[in-house]
């Protein structure tokens, strides 16, 4: 293998969390049911708080439309940690030292109960204890580290300052937590879903949910067609599918990031590194083949609004080759989150009068250990009335006038994205194989693929959520909403939400046609 073929990216992105683990096989639902709690999405917030729920006594069922933990569980980098880049000081001093100790505690105890767990269940799932870090090449953040560092540790975290770490490029600043973590989490979340069904409980796959009539007992419609009446719904599917007139979409922005799988003969990094700074860097390894991978993550930005082709790829590999000798990239994925205005996550009752109605969302790039927060809080408000962090998670919050700012920003971008999806002058030149452009076709905006096989594949670029334009996003193959975060499979079916229904296709038959001849 020669030096260029080392730094060859793979062909497609896909999960090593995936890739490594098998495929789950729960039944489909095929009759109507009643349940005390029906929880929507399979991933690690879904499954650990149907496993809390359980060990209640409630009859729970979970609802995945595709397989369970192969969403934003399993695309994440899989740090189990309290430290959430830096938060602490900046929630302080927004919502004062007891919310900021909600948080804190919060996440210090997550950790310390998925570690009980995978004790207690002997979960195989590379768990290793780690210290975390973040770091800054640059002056300018050197006081905001010192500062978060004095926080945390004010907050009860084993959080220090350090000026030096074992790292192939030196840093202006540090601050490290002590007694965090990293694991598999899809080992995790499949050993945990192995314990839900029986005594009433279920774990549904391929059973999509469509809508949500609110009542004293909740209604849930299916794609195929079965009904589900619970006393209480919990909305854990990443975006929350019913929105429940809390407007989440506008109240949130997604954006992507990318991590690639990285071979090297050099000495690993011995804990998890994430930078203060853009662009952002991420660092940690993982069990690979008997010896070790390094994960290189980072390159985050808006979804729909990044650089075009691989770029956000290629930017990562020259990160990883400019720090270490690359053997060889067996994986690449990319992952989606979703961001509240004050940068903390919505979780608890999805609005006042909204009787056993819970969601959890907002994660940003730390839904490891916000994941089992949520199951936590969650199975608190559920079997006790009321939890102990439920005031700074709560949906209902005041936001604060800086939050508001950054809606308002928010929104700008999104109205903004709006009207420039109906303006644009649309290229008619013809698409090579895996491009995808968008085309004008007598007023209606076509998006057309061609994929590898020569076909084209022309679907009705309108997201189907509120209307703005889609993009494409080469390095995914897939249709993006610069608004809100949907994104679509270039045949038109959903990825992420909060869309529910799949893009227009042309009529049968007709996806072939070349937009030329059109
Ligand atoms: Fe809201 Fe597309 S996700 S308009």
């Amino acid at each position: 293998m020669d030096a260029g073929d080392k730094m060859q990216l793979p062909p497609s992105s896909q999960s090593f969390w995936l890739d490594s683990t098998a495929k789950t096989d729960y039944p489909a639902l095929d009759e109507d049911i009643q349940v005390d709690a029906a929880i929507i999405g399979g991933g690690l917030v879904g499954i650990t708080t149907a496993w809390l729920l359980k060990k209640e006594g409630l009859k729970v069922a979970v609802l995945e439309a595709d397989r369970i933990c192969q969403g934003t569980t399993g695309h994440s980098t899989a740090k189990i940690t309290s430290q959430h880049n830096l938060i602490y000081e900046q929630i302080y001093t927004k919502f004062g030292r007891e919310l900021a100790g909600q948080y804190a505690d919060a996440n210090e105890t997550a950790v310390k109960v998925m570690a009980e767990l995978i004790k207690e269940h002997n979960i195989d799932c590379d768990f290793q204890w780690k210290p975390a870090y973040v770091y800054t090449l640059q002056d300018k953040y050197v006081e905001k580290i010192e500062r978060e560092a004095e926080t945390a540790a004010l907050l009860g975290i084993k959080a220090d300052y350090l000026e030096k770490l074992e790292l192939p490029f030196s840093v202006k600043a540090a601050v490290r937590f002590a007694d965090q973590a990293q694991f598999h989490p899809r080992k995790y979340v499949l050993a945990l879903a192995q314990l839900i069904p029986g005594a009433g409980c279920q774990i549904y796959e391929e059973t999509a949910v469509t809508g949500l009539e609110e009542g004293r007992r909740h209604t849930i419609q299916t794609s195929i067609g079965k009904k589900i009446r619970a006393e209480r719904v919990i909305n854990a599917s990443h975006f929350p599918i019913h929105d429940g007139l809390g407007f989440f979409f506008g109240r949130m922005y997604a954006d992507r990031s990318y991590i690639l799988g990285v071979i090297t003969p050099d000495k690993l990094p011995e804990g998890m590194y994430v930078s203060a700074e853009s662009p952002g860097r991420s660092l940690r390894t993982q069990k690979y083949k008997g010896g070790e991978m390094l994960l290189v993550a980072g390159e985050d930005h808006k979804t729909a609004q990044g650089v075009t082709e691989d770029t956000h790829y290629r930017n990562l590999r020259d990160f990883a080759g400019a720090n270490f000798t690359i053997s060889a990239i067996p994986y690449r994925w990319s992952a989606q989150d979703y961001t509240t205005a004050d940068n903390v996550p919505y979780i608890g009752q999805v609005r006042s009068g909204a009787e056993n109605l819970y969601l959890a969302t907002g994660f940003r790039k730390w839904g490891i250990s916000t994941s089992t927060v949520s199951a936590l809080l969650l199975r608190d408000l559920i079997v006790k009335g009321k939890s102990p962090w439920q005031d700074i998670y709560s949906p209902q919050r005041k936001i604060t006038p800086a939050a508001v700012g950054q809606l308002v920003l928010q929104n700008l971008d999104v109205a903004k994205e709006l009207i420039a999806g109906k303006l644009k002058s649309p290229a008619t030149e013809s698409i090579k194989e895996g491009e995808g452009k968008v085309f004008a076709i007598e007023g209606h905006k076509l998006g057309a693929h061609r994929a590898e096989t020569g076909q084209l594949h022309l679907v009705d670029v309108t997201c189907t959520h509120l209307g703005c334009e889609l993009k494409w996003n080469s390095a995914e193959k897939t249709w993006d909403c610069p608004c809100h975060g949907s994104r679509f499979s270039y045949e038109g079916d959903v990825v992420d939400g909060p869309a529910l229904k799949p893009l227009q296709h042309l009529p049968e038959g007709s996806n072939v046609i070349d937009p030329d001849i059109i």
